[in-house]
């Protein structure tokens, strides 16, 4: 029973045990981290900081950064920020979306509806780079997944600005960040303290600021990901129970044949 105990425990830690976590960045700079409320087995989101992160989103990187595989009623959607569907709708309405053509063949403006998709900053990537010295800022719907490190790597570049050092010269529109591949990128800092007000008190510092905007991009990219969680928990126990049941059922089997030992 003793070893049946320690395989079962053993078994259980090497699973809850979080395999991104080991994939730091094996090249230059250690990647930085924070406590995310969606790593590990049992993990979820933070409802609170998911709503934080789309106000990040929304008020900071929007202007630049799409995320067009998201609508608005995604947001009031089980799993997700959990915004009313009154709150949905009305963020919705704040945007102007284009849509038509008319009854006169012309395409007209009207206010966002929950099944309109993010509205985009740009019209097409050759405007968006034509805008930002030639880089294209990705579309974040499912960045997080495309970038060795996922919400690490994110965190680190958001909060990775610093001066150059000495005998580095930048050109116009290029800054330092020391997690970025070759250390320059073409996106200003767009985190700075107390940017945004929060509406639920929390202070909006730039780590607190880059961790919710994160959280929500890691929502965008996993939103199954409570789901899938609680899925593989259930397994976990069916498993667990049903390795009891046949080990006790071997013992019995075995019962009668003599061992020696
Ligand atoms: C002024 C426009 C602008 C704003 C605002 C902006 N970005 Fe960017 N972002 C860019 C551009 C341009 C790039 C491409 C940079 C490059 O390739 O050098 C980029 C790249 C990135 C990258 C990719 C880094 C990589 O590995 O390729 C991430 C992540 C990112 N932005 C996150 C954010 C987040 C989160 C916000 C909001 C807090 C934000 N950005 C706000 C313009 C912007």
């Amino acid at each position: 029973m003793k070893k049946l105990i320690l395989i079962l425990s053993v078994f259980i830690l090497l699973i809850s045990f979080n395999i991104q976590e080991t994939k730091a960045a094996e090249d230059n700079e250690e990647l930085l981290k924070t406590d995310w409320s969606f790593k590990s087995f049992f993990g979820t989101y933070d409802r609170a900081s998911l709503q934080r992160g789309y106000q990040i989103y929304t008020e900071v990187c929007a202007s630049c950064h799409s995320m067009k595989y998201l609508s608005y009623r995604n947001l009031y959607e089980k799993g997700g920020p959990e915004f009313s569907e009154e709150q949905a709708k009305a963020i919705a309405s704040n945007f102007e979306v284009e849509d038509g053509p008319n009854n006169d063949g012309e395409m007209f403006t009207r206010p966002g509806k929950l099944s309109d998709k993010f509205v985009q900053p740009y019209a097409n990537e050759q405007e968006a780079k034509a805008l930002n010295g030639g880089a294209y800022p990705p579309d974040m719907s499912v960045l997080i997944k495309a970038r060795k490190g996922g919400a690490n790597y994110i965190y680190s570049v958001l909060l990775g600005y610093e001066e150059p050092p000495s005998g580095v010269i930048l050109d116009d529109g290029v800054y330092y960040n020391k997690f970025m591949y070759g250390k320059k990128i073409k996106m200003p800092q767009p985190l700075s303290d107390d940017l945004v007000e929060y509406s639920d008190g929390t202070k909006a510092t730039s780590e607190q600021m880059a961790k919710d905007v994160v959280t929500f991009m890691m929502w965008a990219a996993e939103p199954h990901l409570e789901q899938r969680h609680k899925t593989g928990f259930r397994v976990i126990i069916y498993l667990i129970i049903l390795t009891i049941l046949v080990y006790f059922s071997m013992k019995k089997i075995w019962s009668r044949i003599e061992t020696k030992v």
